[in-house]
């Protein structure tokens, strides 16, 4: 399995530009530090890149342009790459202002180098710049090429990975995919940190909408023979590429990732939070893995990507203004217009004189796909008192699967319980070959409750 840290190359922390891709690709993308909410409304606290890259052959092709505070260092990087040489192309796979916002300052850069991009990017770029650049057009659609001399380059079209325009690239000669949004991740290219978690948080915000053209992008590139992945965003993949092949599968199918419970909560004074945190307590001592988010003050972000990460959610909040918390509405709204679905979902609520949220909850997500309700709830009255308390008892016991497999009421009082999981089987006596539910271990690892 691949570490997860991954630098812009394998084995290399490198910064600034004229980092070789291959001895003919070069990257010619930006860092952007300066930047305080990514999209207006991402939290990026190591920044985020703009990658860009050159393609030296016979002709020249660079492949994206940046945002538009960068395009002076992003003519720098081109002319220390091309040493002397002018491009001939800029192929332009996204027309989103992170990557289209210099194409304007390109054109008038270099006189002479045409703009190859799909029909519906050329109607962006006049909505965008009034212009759509008639006199350099090279309008590309499905497998379309591009010779460049010894390489030709293949175009995919790619719509809604993530906006109608998108086109990526295939370069049969190194055997390199130009995955446009495709693969990307928050976070500067001169940070090391972990791969997976910014860029599941930036998949599931940003692309986790569109599942199903995702898919139908994995299908087409799994027909082709691709050594090394160039994002727009985030670092070059060069290695172990079904990681993250795999993971683009899981996220884009709405299957579960890992197993465990997230609990999402608001809380006004504390009672509805002293519920999760019981909650939480119970499922851990059972050797569940639980996330909880506070989603008055986490990234809400962070909270999305971990109702899609993990198998079970549990939605807790009050009833407010006849509604619910602003922030659990909010936190659903997001679950919902990316497809949240195939996962099982408890709703805890709270109300001091008519409690609905639950009812509400439950409502706003009527349209997922695939969601199993426990049949364990929590109603809390204010307060948590013996009977809200023993609705969360049995809530643990539904989330980690004990009332589901649960022996019948033994009629001799023993009990063995799982020294891994804390799980209790009951009965006379525990068969040989009995494999805990909960933690799949064998009777070595039970003892008998005294
Ligand atoms: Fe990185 Fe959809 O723009």
């Amino acid at each position: 399995m691949h570490s997860r840290k991954q630098p812009l190359f394998v084995g290399e922390k490198k910064r600034g530009y004229s980092m070789v891709i291959s001895d003919t690709i070069k990257y010619v993308g930006v860092n952007d530090h300066e930047i305080d909410l990514f999209e207006g409304q991402y939290v990026v606290p190591n920044g985020m890149a703009y990658n860009s890259y050159a393609i030296l052959d016979e002709k020249i092709a660079i492949m994206d342009s940046v945002d538009a505070h960068f395009t002076q260092e992003w003519f720098a990087n081109i002319d220390q790459a091309l040493d002397g040489r002018k491009p001939d192309y800029l192929v332009v796979q996204h027309m989103e202002p992170d990557h289209s916002g210099s194409i304007h300052r390109f054109v008038e850069n270099y006189p002479e180098a045409k703009i190859v991009a799909s029909a519906r990017a050329f109607v962006m770029m006049k909505n965008f710049f009034g212009t759509d650049f008639a006199d350099r057009q090279v309008v590309v659609g499905e497998n379309d090429t591009l010779c460049l001399g010894s390489r030709t380059l293949t175009f995919i079209t790619a719509a809604m990975v993530h906006w109608p325009e998108v086109i990526m690239t295939y370069d049969s000669q190194d055997k390199v995919l130009f995955s446009a949004d495709g693969f990307g991740k928050f976070g500067a290219l001169d940070v090391e940190e972990d791969w997976a978690c910014e860029a599941r948080r930036y998949y599931i915000g940003i692309v986790g909408k569109y599942g199903v053209p995702v898919q139908a992008v994995l299908k087409k590139a799994a027909g082709l023979d691709i050594q090394t992945i160039c994002p727009l965003h985030g670092p070059v993949l060069t290695e172990n590429l079904g990681y993250y092949l795999d993971l683009y599968n899981i996220w884009s199918s709405y299957a579960v990732e890992e197993e465990g419970v997230v609990i999402a909560y608001t809380s006004v004074y504390g009672n509805t939070k002293k519920a999760v945190e019981l909650l939480a307590e119970q499922l851990r001592a059972k050797g569940v893995k639980v996330v909880v988010n506070d989603l008055a003050r986490c990234d809400m972000a962070e909270a999305v990507e971990d109702a899609f990460r993990y198998s079970k959610l549990v939605l807790a909040t009050t009833t407010y203004n006849g509604d619910i918390f602003p922030f659990m509405r909010t936190f659903i709204d997001h679950l919902t217009e990316r497809n949240y679905s195939n996962r099982t979902v408890a709703f805890i609520e709270n109300g001091s004189w008519a409690p609905a949220a639950a009812r509400i909850m439950k409502g706003m997500l009527e349209k997922s796909k695939n969601l199993t309700y426990t049949a364990a709830g929590v109603k809390i009255v204010s307060a948590l008192n013996e009977a809200s308390t023993a609705q969360l008892t049995a809530l643990a016991e539904e989330l980690c699967g004990e009332a589901a497999a649960a022996q019948p009421a033994a009629e001799v009082g023993k009990k063995f319980v799982c020294k891994i999981c804390g799980y209790v089987y009951e009965g006379e006596t525990l068969p040989a070959d009995f494999i805990c539910p909960l933690c799949k271990r064998g009777v070595e690892e039970f003892e008998e409750v005294k």
